[in-house]
């Protein structure tokens, strides 16, 4: 996939990795559709940008279901086609099962399954009547292993990868394709933001998010990724042993696991 005038949709852009995947899509000359809730920031970096003029603000709660059809429609007036989407927009939790309220589960679940569902089911239509189309899913690590404190992450990330790799064998004979993505930690605001068990903001810079990866470096490991339209990649840094334990030597992992130190 070279993404030169192409029109690539990427929600969760006002921080972190969707931000520095704006940036990495710009460089390529792509034309791109940035959507999250805070429509300031969506401003800031789309005038960051080298071609703001080729960039659309797209303010997008990814939990409003029923907004995404007249979304979807404003797309098409304005670039008349969508070439990719990539699925970012997520929310994490700090919490044990026992302490965390349903309405969280229930709340990390939409914003990080049933928005991107619901947004995939709304472009499939336009990828399949045009034979080409590609989606990008930002799941995690935490994606393909469970760790405590992170039952609803763990699981909404879970459901995620299983929906689109469904999704994948449907859809791969119409020219679609579907690239998964699982980062370890990323220097971002993602701890700052995680729900705690009652809802309220963790407002914590966790030290493994503060020591993880750039997002810059990761926008260009999942860019290099879509354009080769890999299946699925990872990211990160020794954290990604746990994909491999869980996969070769599973009870290792899980003995690692009960002994994952954090709050
Ligand atoms: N950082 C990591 O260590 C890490 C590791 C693996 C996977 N990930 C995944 O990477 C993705 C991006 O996270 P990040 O690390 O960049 O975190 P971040 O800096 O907190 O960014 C999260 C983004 O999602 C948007 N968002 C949150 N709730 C939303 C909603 N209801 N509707 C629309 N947009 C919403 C936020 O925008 P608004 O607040 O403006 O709506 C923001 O742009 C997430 O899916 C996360 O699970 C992160």
């Amino acid at each position: 996939m070279d993404y030169r005038d192409k029109v690539v949709w990427i929600t969760g852009a006002s921080s972190g990795i969707g931000e520095a995947l704006t940036y990495a899509f710009a460089q390529e000359g792509a034309r791109i559709v940035i959507s999250a809730r805070r429509a300031k920031e969506l401003e800031r970096v789309r005038q960051a940008c080298p071609a703001p003029d080729q960039i659309l603000v797209l303010p997008l709660d990814v939990t409003a279901f029923e907004s995404f059809a007249g979304a979807f429609q404003k797309i098409l007036n304005h670039f008349g086609k969508l070439d990719g989407l990539v699925n970012n927009a997520g929310i994490s939790q700090r919490s044990k099962v026992v302490d965390t309220s349903l309405e969280v589960d229930q709340q990390v679940m939409n914003v990080n399954f049933m928005g991107p569902v619901a947004l995939t089911k709304t472009v499939l239509p336009h990828f399949l009547a045009r034979g080409t189309g590609q989606f990008i899913v930002i799941s995690s690590v935490t994606g393909k292993v469970g760790i405590p404190y992170r039952s609803a992450y763990c699981a909404s990330k879970h459901a995620l990868q299983g929906f689109h790799e469904a999704l994948r064998a449907e859809v791969h004979d119409a020219g679609i394709r579907i690239t998964i993505v699982c980062p370890g930690y990323v220097a971002t605001q993602v701890s700052i933001n995680a729900l705690k068990g009652d809802g309220s903001k963790h407002a914590i810079m966790d030290q493994n998010t503060a020591e993880g990866i750039s997002a810059t470096i990761l926008a260009q490991g999942i860019l290099q990724a879509g354009r080769k339209e890999k299946a699925e990649v990872y990211f990160g840094k020794k954290e990604l042993a746990g994909i491999y334990l869980m996969r070769f030597a599973p009870s290792i992992a899980r003995r690692i696991a009960r002994n994952i130190k954090v709050r």
